[in-house]
């Protein structure tokens, strides 16, 4: 059987994504950054996932606002990276695992969760910038280390979904992943966040001491933070803070959440401030084995 082993949970800024591309990542401004995702480089290469469940939200690029997907799962067997206004990142094509996405698509819509099922997509910064910050600079010839499944969430136009709706999914793919009839290791990241605020009055919002509480919490009291409403994201952690309530749906999909299981392993912890307008929160959790 298909077993979800451990969570990811990484911002997704843009300026990281051009920092690794442009070869500035050991530059003093980047250097902080870079080091603190060195032990989680090294801690993917040793788990060896056999699939990345990888839920982000695109930035109105591969979905414009003529139509807007709550949650989508994308099918592809492959998915490029896209054009978001100065080229396509020179970063690897993301293969997709059509079967298991499949799958899950079939069982968390039967676990009414209206999942859109996506056959062709590109992906953006959201999706790719994780990918380099968890898997180094693969050339693309090379390719990002093991298949990648896209679960793309609206985060951009409201109405977007409640924390408990994502918290609910992640639970629903779980179950799915778990009744895959395939002995796969399979991880899912959550990205966004952490605080940050791109217009209006408030940009620039940077709020430390919420965004480590919300860490806090996302590994002690999950449930409890699921229940937090959009207006203290927004209030606290800016206009563009609600991305995080992606980071609920890698959490909801734990084995503490399905049942009776101790809490995950804290892996890694990080927090780095700032990288552009956002600050950058990072964590690793394991389930026991
Ligand atoms: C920035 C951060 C984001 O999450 C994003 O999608 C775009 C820009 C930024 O900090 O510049
Ligand atoms: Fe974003």
């Amino acid at each position: 059987m298909a077993r979800i082993t451990a969570s990811v949970y990484t911002s997704h800024v843009p300026a990281i994504g051009a920092a690794v591309d442009l070869g500035k990542t050991h530059e003093p401004y980047w250097q902080p950054l870079f080091d603190g995702f060195a032990p989680s480089r090294q801690w993917l290469k040793v788990q060896k996932p056999d699939v990345i469940i990888l839920v982000y939200n695109d930035h109105a690029t591969a979905f414009s606002l003529d139509f807007i997907p709550t949650f989508a799962i994308g099918t592809a067997a492959a998915f490029a990276p896209a054009d978001e206004g100065w080229g396509p990142r020179p970063v690897p094509t993301v293969v997709g695992h059509p079967e298991l996405a499949s799958h899950i698509a079939q069982s968390v819509i039967q676990q009414d969760f209206d999942l859109t099922i996506v056959n062709k997509m590109d992906v953006d910064h959201g999706l790719t910038v994780p990918l380099s910050l968890m898997c180094g600079e693969p050339t693309p010839a090379q390719g990002w280390p093991c298949p990648v499944i896209p679960v793309a969430v609206n985060v951009v136009q409201y109405p977007v979904p409640s924390g408990q709706r994502c918290f609910d999914l992640g639970r629903a793919i779980r179950k799915a992943v778990e009744s895959f009839d395939e002995d796969l290791n399979v991880q899912i990241w959550g990205t966004g966040g952490m605080s940050h605020q791109l217009q209006g009055a408030r940009a620039g919002l940077i709020n430390s001491d919420w965004d480590n509480r919300f860490l806090d919490l996302l590994i002690e009291n999950p449930t409890g933070l699921a229940r937090l409403p959009h207006i203290d994201y927004v209030r606290e952690a800016g206009s563009e803070g609600i991305e995080l309530v992606m980071w609920l749906i890698a959490r909801g999909a734990m084995a503490d959440i399905a049942g009776p299981a101790p809490r995950p392993r804290v892996h890694h912890r990080f927090y780095h401030v700032p990288a552009s307008n956002t600050a950058v929160g990072h964590l690793i959790l394991e389930d026991a084995p």
